[in-house]
């Protein structure tokens, strides 16, 4: 594998997981090896308390599971676009913003390309969704300017952006042998994007494909969002979210909201939270919930619980049944339940968010059904069973197809030649 002038590295950062693949002009995308054999890795960085260094992806993940202490990041690009991403945060002896964590996230793909490729292209595509931020034209340009900021300071150089869901199409489009029309789905940890774009071997070669993109749409909407719902709905009452107080009012929600979201849980862990947290105790008539509550922000489990259920949602979703959650580590004995019935009903609302924005991205490219050939799925929470059901509800004369869910853009990317 030696590396030519003309060489392309594509950059998935995905909100739960990257990739990297690169390719020659004309030539093949090849997906780079980040951790052992693995092509994606999650994106996590975990910061050990008690020695210097920094874990990334599964190893990242693996650390924090096995109980040692430090500080957990995942779901960084979430935090793209808000004003979060300059506050600083506490991380052994020193401040570290969130800018800097995934600019240390984008060194160690840096790192990582380099040491497999014995070098890295200078040609960088970096994969961006529809909408960083909804509604905001101004807060979605700013988390581009902050994630292009965060790639050059990590050693990356000539960086442009390319759409996800388009990337996904150009890779998709080296496995069609005709011409099709396609509603290419990429259903992520963090957005749902979409894009209506005709492909075919003969279109491969134009430089500007833009007049093959009918339309696109996105939606602030994942993989994530779905955990946080399920962790609201089965975990949260564990420790007191909806319950009913003393005063016959409910314990103010706040601390379950965050909790069960990724990317704020660690502010969480912070004196001040804590003792926000702490003054909740009038507010239970159970103190044992309270009791709980405290456990899980003092011995700092949010991002565990917050696995746990991701694992529950992709297993009941896999084998179209009930999954259990063993939740020992918050007390001895406690556990919890995730049926097929409640995955459909807690995520009907958001499912029926993300088909009505595929819908809508056919209806912008001024296409009946009929007209597309095929819908192409990618992003792992387009593997999601009642997500498959309810888009094949809406679109019922087209062919699912599945893709490349964890490399496809990555792929893409490589390909694009912005
Ligand atoms: N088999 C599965 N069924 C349902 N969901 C799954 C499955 N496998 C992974 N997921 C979910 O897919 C999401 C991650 O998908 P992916 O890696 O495509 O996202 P991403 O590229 O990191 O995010 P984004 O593109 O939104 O920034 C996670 O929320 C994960 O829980
Ligand atoms: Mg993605």
């Amino acid at each position: 594998m030696t590396l030519t002038p003309s060489a392309t590295l594509g950059i998935d950062f995905g909100t739960s997981n990257s990739a990297m693949a690169w390719a020659d002009a004309g030539g093949q995308a090849q997906l780079i090896a980040l951790e052992g054999h693995s092509v994606s890795m999650p994106t996590a960085v975990f910061y050990p308390a008690e020695e210097p260094g920094v874990h990334f992806g599964r190893d990242a993940v693996a650390q924090y599971l096995n109980g040692t202490e430090g500080r957990m990041m995942r779901s960084l690009k979430s935090l793209l676009g808000s004003s979060l991403l300059l506050e600083t945060t506490q991380i052994n002896h020193q401040r570290i913003s969130f800018q800097d964590i995934i600019t240390t996230f984008l060194a160690a793909l840096h790192e990582r390309a380099s040491r497999t490729l014995g070098g890295v292209p200078r040609r960088v595509v970096m994969g961006r969704p529809v909408h960083f931020v909804d509604d905001s034209p101004e807060r979605d340009a700013q988390a581009q300017q902050s994630l292009l900021q965060a790639a050059l300071a990590a050693g990356f150089e000539e960086v442009s952006f390319q759409l996800e869901p388009i990337a996904a199409a150009l890779d998709y489009e080296r496995r069609l042998s005709r011409e099709s029309t396609v509603l290419v789905a990429d259903v992520g940890g963090g957005t749902s994007d979409f894009t209506v774009v005709r492909l075919g071997p003969g279109r491969l070669a134009q430089a500007d494909r833009s007049v093959d993109v009918l339309a696109t749409t996105g939606l602030h909407l994942g993989g994530t969002d779905f955990d946080h719902k399920l962790s609201l709905e089965l975990l949260m009452p564990l420790l007191g979210y909806r319950h009913i107080g003393p005063d016959q009012r409910e314990v103010p929600s706040r601390v379950f909201f965050d909790l069960s979201t990724w990317h704020l849980i660690n502010w969480l862990y912070q004196q001040r939270a804590l003792s926000q947290a702490q003054g909740l105790r009038s507010n239970y008539a159970d103190k044992q919930l309270h009791e709980r509550l405290m456990r899980v922000l003092g011995e700092r489990l949010g991002h565990r619980m917050a696995y746990d259920v991701e694992q529950a949602k992709i297993g009941c979703s896999q084998l179209d049944a009930a999954a259990h959650m063993a939740l020992p580590y918050i007390e001895a004995g406690l556990s919890a339940r995730l049926e097929s019935g409640d995955l459909r009903e807690h995520l009907a609302d958001m499912l029926g968010r993300t088909v009505a924005c595929a819908r809508e991205c056919v209806k912008r490219a001024g296409l009946s059904d009929g007209a597309i050939d095929a819908i192409y799925l990618t992003g792992g929470s387009s593997a999601l069973r009642p997500f498959q059901r309810a888009l094949q509800s809406e679109f019922t004369d087209v062919a699912l197809v599945e893709g490349d869910l964890f490399g496809g853009v990555a792929s893409g990317l490589a390909y694009s030649v912005v």
